[in-house]
């Protein structure tokens, strides 16, 4: 049984005493607990791949920031390396794949995981962290959503593009369909495999969403995404965060994910009208935590009033800014809680 479940009330458009709070990337780098752990490792995929120490840094935020969620610190990357493409994390550069998806042979090659056998790693650090939480907060488990994987698997780094990802869908759409297809069956097997292990609501993140034109996002991501949450919301509350994609948020009107993850180009009253009953979450601009501590409450406090009139999960509009001041994460952390709209 968990002591606090308020995230969960939330993600189920339960009305809650207080809002729930967590951060995007709150396991990492803002804290120097992990600096000093990760300092010690040959690399990230040396703490991803160990599930003792991924375990320790999913609950370094909890104790340091007392939030009221864990996310399990793994990446997204580890579904395309499941299914065949290694990645590297080149230090201060990010991801990167020394093969990509070109063509039909490549697509062909890549398998369905099998989330025990390939990323038995994981599953094992939801179940250590499960038991060290002993119930304090809710796990967190979450997945890419199958256009951003595409998206790396066939550009094989970051891009402020994407242009090779995005060519395939004109130029190869069937190819697109079956890599997506691919990539769907692992991400749903993947996610039920993280619940079975432990986690408590589990969520989706688009975060190259916002650079599809709105068909194409209807076509090669909504509708993916749709399989995964109705796979998904028999067994925990399922969170989408379609980042950059203020257009599509209408399509997830009816989606079985009951809730929607804002980023902070988005309005949360405009939000609210156009998913009646859902939850929300978001969507402080990460930047404002580089203000003083009075102006982050300030700007906390103006962002919890948006979101009045419904169900809300705070959080940032994107993942916490690893050179932001640990001590403005709790004020952040400390007004949420102290709200009472
Ligand atoms: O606390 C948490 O939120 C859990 C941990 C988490 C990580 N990655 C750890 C990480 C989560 C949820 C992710 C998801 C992820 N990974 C996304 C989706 C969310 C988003 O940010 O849009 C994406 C696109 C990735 C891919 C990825 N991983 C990139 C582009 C990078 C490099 C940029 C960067 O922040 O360094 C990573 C590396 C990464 N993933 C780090 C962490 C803590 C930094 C690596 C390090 O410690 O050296």
């Amino acid at each position: 049984m968990l002591k606090n479940d308020l995230l969960l009330r939330a993600a189920k458009g339960e009305t809650t005493e207080r809002t729930p709070v967590w951060l995007m990337r709150q396991a990492g780098r803002i804290l120097p607990e992990y600096r000093a752990l990760r300092g010690r490792l040959s690399g990230f995929k040396e703490l991803v791949e160990t599930p003792a120490l991924a375990a320790e840094v999913t609950i370094q935020p909890v104790d340091a920031l007392d939030v009221d969620a864990a996310i399990i610190f793994s990446d997204i990357l580890v579904v395309p390396e499941a299914m065949g493409l290694t990645y590297e994390m080149v230090e201060a550069r990010g991801p990167l794949f020394p093969e990509v998806v070109k063509n039909a042979a490549d697509v062909a090659k890549l398998r369905v995981a099998d989330p025990e056998e390939h990323l038995g790693y994981v599953l094992e650090a939801l179940r250590i962290t499960k038991r060290e939480l002993a119930g304090r907060v809710p796990l967190i488990g979450f997945a890419g959503a199958p256009w951003t994987i595409l998206a790396y698997m066939v550009e094989g780094h970051g891009s402020k593009t994407f242009s090779k990802a995005r060519r395939m869908l004109y130029q190869e759409p069937a190819l697109a369909h079956q890599l997506l297809e691919k990539i769907t069956v692992t991400t749903i097997a993947y996610l039920q495999a993280q619940v079975a292990a432990g986690a408590d609501i589990v969520q989706i993140f688009d975060s190259w969403a916002g650079i599809l034109p709105p068909a194409h996002y209807a076509e090669f991501s909504t509708a993916y995404i749709n399989r995964i949450s109705a796979a998904l919301a028999p067994l925990v509350p399922v969170t989408v965060f379609a980042k950059g994609a203020w257009w599509a948020v209408e399509d997830f009107a009816h989606s079985p994910a009951r809730t929607i993850g804002l980023d902070w180009n988005q309005s949360p009253r405009l939000v609210r009208q156009q998913v009646p009953g859902k939850t929300l979450q978001g969507n402080l601009d990460p930047c404002a935590l580089y203000g003083t501590p009075s102006q982050v409450k300030a700007a906390t406090e103006a962002m919890l009033a948006e979101f009045a009139g419904g169900p809300h999960i705070a959080n940032l509009g994107h993942g916490v800014y690893p050179d932001t001041n640990p001590d403005n994460v709790k004020v952040f952390v400390e007004t949420v809680k102290a709200w009472r709209g």
